[in-house]
């Protein structure tokens, strides 16, 4: 049980915080804030991972954690730990995560939310003089969206063990600059070793970028788990020639294969109607010139299914219509696996934390697996982890127009804040 230091020193009161309430106002002035940084002309935020956005956002997000009494640890991927020490130094921390990067297109809370309101968190506990037995790190994990860095999740994944500390410096951008050189660049550099230390659970408070809770008028979504996802890079090539000369028959069109498979990966996306979800976010076309039949095309594939068993035939349907397409046209058509991420249930004793927190709380719930990828996936494997939803508007994510209400901000806040208290007091 947390007590209170000013009035009693080392004696743990058996005084009850569930009255304990985070400071919505704060909160919502601190995402406000933070906006500012990469802030775009819609009104969302481009602050891909370590870029110069993202460094001013971190060193914001530092100072705040440093002038709250917390001390701050950076490790070598840059993943950013604010520390709040509790009266059993040798308990392992209970974690409050989430990311601060974001999508070239993104939203001003997808992430940030549950940053922020870690740290609004530690402000909560610190007005109130509380002191937790376990000490508690909020987090700010690096590259979380996969958007400049392929794969996503990337540098929780490293602390996790699913992906080594040089795979993940050597991950490259678009035009060629690694992780390790962007690390060093942003002065986020970190000397800590990633990963490699126990954490007694991880916590995340996150939108729930998707239309369910707002559909049903459901103010906190108990994230049960989150399903799985498996990225392609594919190349299609084809037979550049004259858009003027070449007749139809003779042609080895890479776009016109490329137009035949963004169709029947669509098609392969609706197949499991309500479960199964295919995306293509990146296709480029080469050389690009209006007169040249294009040689080659460069297109990404996002699958997705609740169930590994989906996912393998939402794969193998993707394949074989690949290889149909491929006989058809005349063309090469090269499938790429970039990254696998399989669906995960998370520790059903913070799950049930959550949903104890909630419904002391008294705000309406549902159970809800997360259709997004999120930190918490790869820290589910090295520690007990549950996720917090709250409503976004109309469901919209991984857009300028992400919104959500300061009241939203504030539920998900009480809740991170008394589900932490209650499994601290409980373990
Ligand atoms: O891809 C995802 O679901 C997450 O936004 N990184
Ligand atoms: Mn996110
Ligand atoms: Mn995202």
């Amino acid at each position: 049980m947390p007590h209170n230091a000013a009035a009693t020193g080392t004696a743990a009161l058996s005084a009850n915080f569930a009255n304990l309430r985070v400071d919505g106002p704060r909160l919502w002035s601190s995402l406000m804030e933070t906006a500012a940084f990469g802030r775009t002309l819609k009104g969302g935020l481009c602050r891909l991972a370590l870029s110069p956005e993202d460094a001013a956002v971190r060193r914001w997000f530092v100072e705040a954690c440093e002038s709250s009494g917390c001390t701050v640890t950076i490790d070598q991927l840059g993943n950013i730990f604010a520390r709040r020490a509790g009266s059993d130094p040798d308990l392992p921390p209970i974690a409050i995560g989430s990311h601060l990067d974001t999508q070239p297109t993104g939203g001003r809370f997808d992430g940030i939310l549950g940053v922020l309101a870690g740290l609004e968190v530690l402000r909560t506990l610190e007005h109130a003089g509380v002191v937790t037995r376990h000490p508690l790190e909020v987090v700010n994990w690096t590259n979380e969206e996969g958007a400049r860095f392929a794969p996503a999740m990337l540098c929780a994944g490293v602390f996790a063990g699913a992906f080594d500390l040089d795979y993940a410096l050597s991950r490259e951008d678009k035009n060629g600059v690694t992780l390790a050189r962007a690390l060093a660049e942003s002065g986020f550099d970190g000397t800590a070793p990633v990963g490699g230390r126990p954490l007694a659970a991880h916590f995340e408070l996150h939108i729930e970028q998707g239309p369910v809770l707002e559909a049903e008028g459901r103010e906190i979504g108990v994230v049960s788990g989150v399903q799985g996802i498996r990225w392609f890079d594919v190349e299609i090539s084809g037979l550049a020639c004259h858009a003027g000369t070449m007749p139809m028959k003779l042609r080895r069109d890479a776009l016109q294969a490329a137009a035949r498979l963004a169709v029947a990966v669509d098609e392969i996306g609706c197949s499991d109607p309500d479960t199964s979800l295919s995306t293509i976010g990146i296709f480029e076309a080469y050389p690009g010139s209006r007169n040249t039949v294009p040689e080659t095309i460069r297109m990404s594939v996002d699958l997705r299914h609740p169930r590994a068993e989906g996912l393998d035939r939402l794969e193998a349907a993707f394949h074989a219509a690949a290889e149909q397409i491929a006989a058809a046209l005349k063309v090469m058509i090269e499938i790429k696996p970039v990254w696998s991420s399989p669906p995960v249930v998370f520790d059903p004793r913070v799950v049930d934390a959550i949903a104890a927190a909630t419904e002391a709380l008294g705000y309406s719930r549902r159970s809800i697996v997360s259709g997004a990828g999120h930190d918490s996936v790869y820290i589910s494997r090295v520690a007990p982890t549950g996720m917090i939803f709250v409503p976004c508007e109309n469901g919209i994510s991984h857009n300028e127009a992400e919104n959500i209400m300061p009241i939203e901000a504030e539920r998900g806040a009480n809740v991170l804040l008394q589900a932490v208290l209650q499994f601290d007091s409980a373990t």
